[in-house]
């Protein structure tokens, strides 16, 4: 029987067994449908890596009319996500230069401040008194935002994180957002702060500064990417601890353990099923699988992250695990830009969530929670807690 995407697993679970069972029964590469287009699913750790990595998957070809596109927000062509090769690498240097390590870590204290005063407020629904709030905050201050305006932030990447956007819709919300963003683009060039807008519009290499438009897209994919993702991980993540008690105890017994404790959630907990799918530029052969040229292929990280060649006892949570690295973030050229700020905010909140409430637990019964479904990441709508 043909495969099919998307997968149909009950939100609720950490894990996709659709996605597993088809790498055990049917190998690494899979013909599937994906409504009306005929796609190879990469179901192994291997076929991921190789997706993610190998010029010969073009994500400029899969964003042409009429291809494999599943975020639509994700497909214009001026955005990093649909570019490639030196246009790709030279966009990329440019907005890292401006997005850099050292902004992130100069975030760390005032991270800590944020995820501090909201659990003064002894949250007793996490979602909305920390997963929401902290990262709207985090972007606003990254981005040199008033915090009044993290409810439309907020609404706005809900939409653009939708895969079900019609043409008119992805429009509209750009227009709001595209709108919204000049006018804070404006604002810093006239009174410049040294955060990451100020530094996006002085970036600049011999070819010279980003375009307006290219800026005004590139910002808006940094809100939209960075955002929903980054609420329901932190969400996911730590219903994964609450479901797994032992792991959570070891966590606050040795909060050393952080680290690999970030990279294991984020292993585990099924974010998002796949990310964005490629269209091969030539006849290629993919973990022992011979695909034609022209073939839309999706990296599905969900099985590539519990691949047993890969990851021993993969359906254990191992907040100790560094087996290697989970594939949650890419891999590659396109690695996620904003790894480090998404870890920095999940150590951050995981940590002092522990270490406040050591005695947390869910406040209903599990069966209770529920999911939102009109979103393309796995989004908790609460999570009830008590101490
Ligand atoms: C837990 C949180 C996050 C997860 C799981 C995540 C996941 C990912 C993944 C899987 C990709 C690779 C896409 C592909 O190659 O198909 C990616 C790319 C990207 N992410 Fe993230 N992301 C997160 C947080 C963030 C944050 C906080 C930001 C910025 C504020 C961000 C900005 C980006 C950008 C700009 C790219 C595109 C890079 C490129 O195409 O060169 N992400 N992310």
């Amino acid at each position: 029987m043909s495969a099919t995407f998307p997968f149909t697993t009950d939100r609720s679970l950490d894990n996709e067994p659709e996605a597993q069972e088809l790498l055990a029964r049917r190998g690494p590469v899979v013909p599937a449908t994906m409504g009306p287009i005929e796609i190879w699913l990469a179901l192994s750790y291997a076929a991921c890596k190789q997706v993610l990595t190998d010029p010969r998957f073009s994500r400029e070809e899969a964003t042409r009319p009429g291809g494999p596109v599943t975020l639509p927000s994700a497909a214009n062509p001026l955005v990093l996500t649909s570019m490639e090769g030196r246009r790709h690498a030279r966009t990329r240097k440019l907005v890292a230069s401006a997005f850099s390590p050292r902004m992130v870590a100069l975030l760390e204290p005032r991270v800590q401040e944020i995820v501090d005063s909201l659990l003064d407020e002894s949250p007793v629904d996490l979602v909305s008194g920390l997963c929401v709030p902290l990262p709207t905050m985090v972007i606003c201050e990254l981005l040199g935002a008033p915090y009044s305006d993290a409810p439309d932030i907020r609404r706005w990447t809900g939409r653009l994180m939708t895969g079900r956007l019609t043409q008119e819709e992805l429009r509209e919300v750009e227009h709001e957002v595209q709108g919204y963003l000049a006018d804070l683009v404006e604002e810093k060039r006239l009174r410049p702060d040294g955060k990451l807008i100020t530094a996006l519009v002085l970036a600049h290499d011999e070819g010279g500064h980003l375009t307006s438009s290219e800026l005004l897209a590139n910002l808006q994919m940094l809100l939209a990417a960075g955002h929903d993702t980054t609420v329901n991980q932190l969400g996911n993540s730590l219903l994964t601890l609450l479901r797994h008690p032992a792991e959570m105890q070891r966590l606050i017994d040795d909060p050393t353990l952080m680290g690999t404790a970030v990279d294991e959630l984020l292993r585990f907990s099924r974010l998002m099923a796949a990310t964005l799918p490629r269209v091969t530029t030539e006849a290629v052969e993919l973990d022992g699988v011979r695909l034609p040229a022209g073939a839309a292929v999706l990296p599905v990280l969900s099985s590539a992250n519990r691949d047993p060649s890969v990851f021993p006892d993969p359906d254990r949570l191992d907040v100790g695990r560094d087996d290697a690295a989970p594939l949650a973030m890419g891999f590659g050229p396109h690695y996620c830009l904003g790894a480090q700020l998404a870890k920095l905010e999940l150590r951050i909140a995981l940590t002092s969530v522990l270490q406040r409430f050591p005695g947390l637990r869910l406040a209903v019964d599990e069966s209770s929670l529920t999911y939102r479904m009109e979103c393309n990441v796995r989004a908790l709508v609460s999570l009830p807690v008590t101490w």
